[in-house]
């Protein structure tokens, strides 16, 4: 499989990474230096190349001086991968005082070496030249070297991708959204840019952030006002005077035959006191604050003459390339308005929506269990490492997670099956938050305890009562249900929700009226059923709670690089 970090130069395929036997570092291409992952992450942990003269640049996790300040042993990391290179400076070549203190980036020209026996490296660098220091003063960087939670990591977004846990992250997020081109592309579906400012509400839930212009607007003609107020009735009247003025001058010039170069210097005098007329009047109409129309905002007024969003998903939209083009995917950035504070909710999130054409519920759900799957073995594969330092630190159990889902069928259960199985619990004496009857939505709690408790391994829930799902769910012959379906897994509860589409014309236009939405800003959406119309299906997957789950980690913040929640955006 190919490999999810570096680029596929010639450069790579000449030299494998892997190969051991190849007495060769890699430059990092586009830079004069080396990554420390073409030296460390070779199965012999870079023992090979001892000897080779290479530059390495990266920030030093930890630094101490040693034999009475003599040298410097530097920890250096510079992302490419979870290892440190152990670098020793002689005290010969800087002052060693600056180059200890954790976060201090370094580039050094050295040669490789084997440690002595016994130490936990393969390879470690004599630095022969220190070429740059990005010196750090210890008493004010913000990540001591000591071990910070991932809560006050929170408040240093910027930083805190210096830190391992965040690193690693990134890499396995990286390496999860190559997977998904991976895997899509190998399957034949062709990648579409859905747009992020959008005028349907995909969902009907209401939880879009409004995409405006009009405060600003009004704040800047606010202060445009205070600075220069609107012309008093006076003004205009004295405007309007001059007007007459003006024309009377011109009347009286045309009648007593004046020539014509004087009656033309007059009708210029007569427009410019038009003009400066009607700007007075024009300002006069200013008016502070949001432009209303019948006491309601005047949208027509916005930047896009009508009400806009941020989309809380692009399914809508690549829905109609799907009926065109078949078998298509949008992977890109959704925005949900919910006053959720929960650990797997943000107000900005990533979403994989497939939409594939001549596919049913059932073809819908072995695609997101394939995807999911293919998604697991690709970390197995591929971020191995990464995914050892989150068993280590965080979950125990993280590996085996992903080699059980990558291998194990889906269980998939009916909601009415599912809402039986809650039932039993209850009456053998399981406590649930929410009531468990048929019709509910069914809560965090109620999915995690299918997954987690009664199968231990992912659980697909289809068919759902058609009054908790969105209106673009095929109905199903029972009229109470829709062809919906959830993939829930362990840890997190719900990572996939989708439906076979509603094709039929009479059928969807009836929904979107009783779920109490209009019908106007559908008619470009009903279009593909009136026209040409076909079977489809398609799911959203949300990305960082695929990250959730496979590293373990508890909470959807620490999984975005800049996590966007109520109350919190920063930078
Ligand atoms: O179930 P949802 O709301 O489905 C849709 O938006 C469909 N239009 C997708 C489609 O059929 N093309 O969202 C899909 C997934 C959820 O299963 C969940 O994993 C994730 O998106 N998700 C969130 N992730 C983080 N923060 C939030 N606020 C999320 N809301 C949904
Ligand atoms: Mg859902």
């Amino acid at each position: 499989m190919a490999d999810p970090s570096g680029p596929p130069t010639d450069q790579l395929a000449a030299t494998s990474l892997n190969d051991a036997s190849s007495s060769h570092v890699l430059k990092a291409e586009f830079s004069d230096r080396f990554t420390i992952r073409s030296i460390i992450s070779r199965p012999d942990g870079g023992s090979g190349l001892a000897g080779q003269k290479v530059r390495v640049g990266g920030w030093v996790k930890t630094g101490r001086k040693a034999d009475k300040d003599a040298f410097a042993f530097l920890e250096l990391n510079d992302g490419s991968c979870p290892g440190n290179l152990q670098v020793i400076v002689e005290a010969s070549l800087g002052d060693l005082g600056q180059l200890v203190p954790t976060g201090t980036c370094i580039v050094v020209d050295g040669e490789l070496k084997l440690p002595p026996a016994g130490a936990k490296q393969k390879v470690e660098l004599r630095a022969e030249k220190v070429l740059h220091v990005g010196p750090v003063d210890p008493a004010k960087y913000p990540l001591p070297k000591m071990r910070l939670t991932l809560e006050f990591l929170r408040d240093y977004v910027h930083l805190r991708p210096r830190t391992n846990t965040i690193s690693a992250i990134a890499r396995i997020r990286n390496a999860l959204a190559y997977a998904t081109h991976t895997f899509f592309q190998k399957h034949g579906f062709l990648y579409v840019h859905t747009p992020i400012i959008t005028t349907s509400d995909c969902e009907g839930a209401g939880e879009m952030f409004q995409v405006t212009t009009l405060f600003s607007e009004a704040e800047k003609l606010e202060k445009e006002l205070l600075e220069n107020p609107p012309p008093s009735e006076a003004d205009i009247e004295a405007a309007r005077a001059l007007v007459k003025e003006k024309g009377d001058v011109v009347s009286q010039l045309k009648s007593s035959k004046a020539s014509k170069q004087e009656i033309s210097a007059s009708v210029d005098e007569l427009k410019k006191a038009k003009e400066s007329l009607s700007k007075l009047e024009e300002r006069s109409k200013l008016r502070p604050g949001i432009p209303q129309k019948d006491g309601k905002t005047d949208y027509t007024r916005d930047f896009f003459a009508r009400q806009a969003f941020l989309t809380v998903s692009g399914q809508l939209q690549v829905e109609s390339f799907a009926c065109s083009l078949s078998s298509v995917y949008t992977f890109g950035p959704t925005f949900r308005a919910e006053h959720s504070h929960t650990t797997r909710h943000l107000a900005e999130f990533w979403m994989v929506e497939p939409e594939f054409a001549f596919a049913d519920l059932e073809d819908n759900m072995n695609c997101a269990e394939a995807y999911v799957k293919f998604m697991c073995q690709w970390l197995l594969d591929n971020c191995i490492d990464d995914m050892e330092f989150m068993a280590d630190k965080f979950d125990k159990g993280c590996i085996d997670r992903l080699k059980m889902v990558a291998s194990t069928p889906f269980v998939r259960l009916s909601y009415t099956e599912a809402v039986e199985i809650l039932e039993d619990a209850v009456k053998n004496g399981k406590k649930f938050d929410n009531e468990v009857k048929w019709g509910i939505d069914l809560a965090s709690e109620h999915e995690r305890y299918l997954t987690e408790v009664k199968v231990q391994k992912p659980v697909i829930v289809y068919n759902y009562p058609k009054e908790i799902k969105a209106f673009y769910m095929r109905l199903n012959d029972d009229s109470k249900t829709v062809a919906a379906m959830d993939v829930l897994v362990p840890k997190v509860g719900e990572l996939v929700g989708g439906s076979q589409r509603e094709e039929r014309y009479d059928v969807i236009q009836k929904r979107i009226k009783e779920m109490g939405l209009p019908l106007e800003p559908y008619e470009w959406y009903l279009d593909l059923r009136r026209y040409g119309t076909v079977k489809h299906s398609g799911f959203g997957l949300g990305f960082e709670r695929m990250i959730l789950f496979a590293t373990g980690l508890d909470n959807i913040r620490d999984v975005i690089p800049f996590p966007r929640y109520p109350g919190r955006a920063d930078l």
